[in-house]
This record gives C-alpha cells, sequence and structure tokens, in this order.
C-alpha cells in the first residue's frame, strides 16, 4: 500500500484528495492546521520543518506519494501568509521529502498550483527574484507593500513561481526516479472560493470569472486528476502542468501553451 503524504487534507480539494487517493488504495497522512494526522502551521520556517521531521518520523524516511495542496486565497491578510504558504509551503517540503520518496516506490508528487499562475508570466513576476533566492522576507515585504494590489500579487505571485520551482525541479527528479507534476485548476467550489467571494475587493471578478464549460469545478474533478496523476497510468507523465480549469486557460491565452 502506497504511503501518501497530503497537505491541505482538512478541506475543499485536499479534502477530495483524501478520499480519491485512499479510494486507489494509498495510506495518507494528512498535514493541515488542525483536524489532520499532523497538525502543523505552513506558513513559517519553524512549523515547515516540524512538519517534515513529523512525517520523517511517521514514515521511517520512506514515503511513495506527495501532494501539496494546502494554499491561501487573495484576500488573507496579509498577503505575506499567502506568499509563505502557497509557495514556502511548497519547496520546502518538495526539498524537505526527496530523499524520502527516492526511497519509495513507484513515487510521484502533485502540487495544486492555479489557472492564476499564467496571469503574471516569470519574467513580468515581482516576486520572481526574491523566491528564486529563497527571500521570504523581502517577498512578503514586496506584497505587504503594494497596498490594494497586494493580495492578488500575493496569490498570482506565488503560484506563478511554484509552477516555476516544479518545472525547475524536473531535471533533478526524473533523474532522481520520483515523478513531479502540477495541476492547475480554475474556480472551485470550496470554503477558500467562498471566502474570496465575500471580500468585495475580488467578488466582481470571481463572477466573472466564467470558464468555457460555464460553471465552477466540483473538488472531487480536481482530486480525480491529482489521483490520475499520482497513478501508474501517468507513468510517463513528468514536469507538467495539467489544467483542469473547464477550458479557462485556452479561452484567455488560446496561443501560448
Ligand atoms: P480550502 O481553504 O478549502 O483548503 C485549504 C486548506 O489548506 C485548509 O484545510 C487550510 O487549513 C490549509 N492551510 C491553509 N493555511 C495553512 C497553513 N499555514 N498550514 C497548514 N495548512 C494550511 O481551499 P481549496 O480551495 O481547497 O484550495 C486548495 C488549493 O487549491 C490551494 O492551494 C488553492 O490555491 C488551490 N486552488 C483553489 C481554487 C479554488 O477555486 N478553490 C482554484 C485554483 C487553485
Amino acid at each position: 500500500m502506497p504511503t501518501t503524504l497530503l497537505t491541505g487534507s482538512a478541506s475543499g480539494i485536499g479534502a477530495a484528495c483524501r478520499a480519491a487517493l485512499q479510494a486507489q488504495g494509498h495510506h495518507v497522512i494528512g498535514v493541515d492546521l488542525k483536524n489532520a494526522d499532523i497538525c502543523g502551521d505552513l506558513s513559517t520556517t519553524a512549523g515547515r520543518q516540524a512538519i517534515v521531521a513529523q512525517a520523517l518520523e511517521l514514515t521511517q524516511g520512506k514515503l511513495d506519494g506527495l501532494v501539496l495542496c494546502a494554499g491561501l486565497g487573495a484576500q488573507v491578510n496579509p498577503p505575506s501568509k499567502a506568499v509563505s504558504v502557497n509557495y514556502f509551503g511548497v519547496v520546502d517540503l518538495l526539498d524537505g521529502l526527496l530523499p524520502s520518496l527516492q526511497k519509495g516506490s513507484q513515487s510521484a508528487a502533485v502540487v495544486v498550483s492555479s489557472v492564476a499562475s499564467t496571469q503574471l508570466p516569470w519574467d513580468k513576476n515581482p516576486l520572481a527574484e526574491a523566491l528564486a533566492a529563497g527571500d521570504e522576507a523581502r517577498a512578503g515585504a514586496i506584497v505587504d507593500g503594494a497596498g490594494e494590489r497586494g493580495g492578488n500579487l500575493a496569490y498570482a505571485g506565488s503560484k506563478n513561481a511554484v509552477t516555476v520551482a516544479v518545472r525547475q525541479r524536473a531535471k533533478a527528479w526524473g533523474q532522481a526516479g520520483v515523478r513531479l507534476n502540477t495541476v492547475a485548476p480554475g474556480a472551485v467550489e470550496t470554503p477558500l472560493l467562498q471566502a474570496s467571494l465575500k471580500d468585495p475587493r475580488y467578488a466582481e471578478a470571481i463572477k466573472n470569472f466564467v470558464a468555457p464549460l460555464g460553471r465552477r469545478a466540483d473538488p472531487a474533478e480536481i482530486a480525480a486528476t491529482v489521483a490520475f496523476l499520482m497513478g501508474g497510468q501517468a507513468s510517463f507523465v513528468h514536469g507538467t502542468q495539467l489544467f483542469v480549469d473547464g477550458g479557462m486557460d485556452a479561452m484567455v491565452r488560446p496561443t501560448q501553451f
């Protein structure tokens, strides 16, 4: 039975991923702020180190799967918290757990990014330099000092950077024998989306963000894609971003892929 660590397991897409992975026979170790096997805070360096340490202890340093789903939306205050969870909460766990994944069997990892990852291309991402340097304080200061734009910048900037971070690891992870991909959901009916809808700064834009399929996704539809990427049927899928967005990316950027 593959053992898979899953962040954000208590809610929304993460909770759906837990169910989908369990249905595929995974033993899932959930990580979240509360209601999880490992309760911890991905927004701080100490919290991330404690989560990695507990994961190593629980699994005796051998892991077959990793799904990094925990994330915060644009409405969060201060916006730097979203950068910490969405970016550092992913790369620190990827790097901290690669040795365990190498010891696993047919190991794979999936990061839940977002269709928002394409809003700010890397060469126009104001967070790119700070994040590439691992400078959490500098990236946080940029978004916290950006006024009204801070929330969007934190979300789109961190999601762009996390997709880039996955792609940049494709060579090393492939050579290590561990597949690594991202999924990029469009709008999904979850507590995160509801919180953004309640914020007057974002409500209108979200209501107008209608995919060609004409509806929002159910979390189970994202989880099914994550489960596919984690399984043997995706054995040659590596370093890619799979959009699960009802056609949104194709509509907005038909000539770029
Ligand atoms: P959600 O709010 O339902 O679930 C997120 C989970 O992450 C929660 O259980 C929360 O406690 C956990 N989390 C947040 N901060 C944490 C921290 N500091 N330490 C540990 N755990 C923490 O949200 P949802 O919608 O299920 O989001 C999951 C992922 O999907 C996020 O990365 C989000 O950016 C992404 N996404 C969501 C979309 C949507 O429309 N709902 C669209 C595109 C991407």
